[in-house]
């Protein structure tokens, strides 16, 4: 047997959508690798990324999927969600579109996950300067409160609130 796989308790599986270019890829490998690249690329079809952590004296891998937010490059099918306890929504605070199609990828969760699935609304690129900020903070936590998600907005250039994000996502799976 392979002794790193025998310590994990459980494998909670969460996954990551949002328009292209929020940020999805670059919080996950925040979270996973507490890394940020500079140069990233956007993602063709489906990755993801796994960190193992304590929670409650259980070992957890979560493994975290990242899918394409570019509608050509979108291979998503139910087989994405299938299984996904846990979900991220990502909009940039700078780009406000991203945040109006917030509610259609809501919607294709709720279409394609289970019904426990639960759903973190994460606003991303809380670095940028506020001038160049096209949503507020308060209106996406009224839009995160109708819809019955979490919300946070966060940095995964930085890192601030990534880790928050993500551990309030997985306590609330657990
Ligand atoms: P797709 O794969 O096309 O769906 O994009 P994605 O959502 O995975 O976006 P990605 O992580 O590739 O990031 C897109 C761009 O935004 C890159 O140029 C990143 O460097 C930048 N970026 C990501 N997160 C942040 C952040 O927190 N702050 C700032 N300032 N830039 C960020």
């Amino acid at each position: 047997r392979w002794e790193g796989e025998a310590e994990i308790d459980y494998v909670f599986k969460v996954v990551v959508v949002g328009d292209s270019a929020v940020g999805k890829t670059q919080l996950l490998g925040r979270f996973t690798r507490d890394e940020f690249a500079l140069d990233s690329k956007s993602t063709i079809g489906v990755e993801f990324q796994a960190r193992t952590l304590t929670l409650h004296r259980k070992r957890v891998k979560a493994q975290i999927w990242d899918t394409a937010g570019q509608e050509r490059y979108r291979a998503v099918t139910s087989a994405y969600y299938r299984g996904a306890l846990g979900a991220m929504v990502v909009y940039d605070v700078t780009r406000r579109a991203t945040f109006e199609h917030v509610p259609r990828w809501v919607e294709e969760l709720r279409a394609h996950a289970e019904g426990s699935t639960v759903v973190a609304l994460i606003g991303n690129k809380a670095d940028m300067p506020a001038a160049r900020r096209e949503v507020a903070a308060d209106e996406a936590a009224r839009l995160a409160e109708e819809q019955g998600l979490f919300f946070s907005e966060a940095s995964a250039l930085t890192g601030d609130n990534v880790e928050r994000a993500f551990l309030t996502l997985l306590e609330e799976v657990f």
